[in-house]
């Protein structure tokens, strides 16, 4: 069954390129770990993130997703800390019902801090997506990467073509130098690690690392943008390309 266009139409902070992505991942997570693989997500908001994983579940009639998120805002999104922020809660449900998905997720109504030991100590794929300042970013980075088994798949969102430039400095300090992962995929604003031993000699990794610096944050120039349109622009077709079939 190819990836449902309509889950497009979820209010989300996603890219269908993305959104298609994690459905295909997700997919392959399956295909790779079996029945029983287990798949995490820290930040759902409306569900545009858990729709597209969760769909791939269902449609192999395989795998959990447990979906963490407390449905109370992050510092950058609009409204939080006001008092006037709504809860995403009912909204994320109802997607669910709406995709008919709800029977493949574990729904984690509460801060991931608070979370760590509601989810297996085994996954297979790992989505952060929550908080988005540095020391968010870092404590769901510490707390559940250690759980992704061998071979399986790390994903950080807004890491690549992003004014955020903090889950990059995690990335950067605590991910593109680790033994334990190397960089798998860049698709629209998102990088994926696999758990594998990185074999990348150390210039190369420098490269990266002054690539990343280079083409993301808050106050670049027009030069830098034009470079980080093109280069994530490419990874993108690129990885789509090899995740239809053609590799
Ligand atoms: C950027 S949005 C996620 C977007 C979503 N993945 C999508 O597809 O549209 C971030 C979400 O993380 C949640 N969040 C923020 N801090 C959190 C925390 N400490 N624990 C759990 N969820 C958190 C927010 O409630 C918000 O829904």
């Amino acid at each position: 069954m190819p990836f449902n266009k309509d889950i497009n139409n979820i209010k989300g902070l996603i890219h269908h390129h993305e959104a298609r992505f994690l459905y295909e991942l997700a997919g392959k997570t399956v295909a790779q770990f079996g029945n029983n693989s287990i798949l995490c997500e820290i930040g759902c908001f409306y569900g545009k993130s858990t729709v597209s994983i969760a769909s791939a579940l269902k449609e192999k009639g395989a795998g959990i997703l447990y979906a963490i998120d407390w449905h109370q805002g992050s510092r950058e999104l609009p409204g939080f800390d006001t008092g006037e922020y709504p809860s995403t809660y009912e909204e994320f449900m109802n997607n669910l019902k709406k995709f008919a998905v709800k029977e493949r997720i574990k729904i984690i109504n509460s801060k991931s801090e608070d979370s760590v030991t509601a989810v297996p100590e085994r996954l297979h794929f790992l989505w952060i997506d929550g908080a988005h300042d540095y020391d968010a970013v870092k404590a769901d980075f510490d707390n559940y990467a250690r759980k992704i088994t061998k071979g399986g798949y790390l994903l950080f969102h807004d890491a690549c073509w992003t004014d955020y430039i903090e889950p990059i400095e995690v990335i950067e300090n605590e991910v593109l130098d680790n033994p334990d992962y190397t960089l798998y995929a860049c698709v629209g604003n998102t990088m994926v690690f696999r758990k594998t031993p990185n074999r990348l000699p150390g210039w190369k990794r420098y490269l990266l690392r002054q690539l990343f610096r280079y083409t993301c944050g808050e106050y670049r120039s027009l030069p830098q943008k034009i470079l980080s349109f093109g280069l994530f622009r490419l990874t993108t077709l690129w990885t789509t390309w090899r995740h239809n079939g053609h590799k």
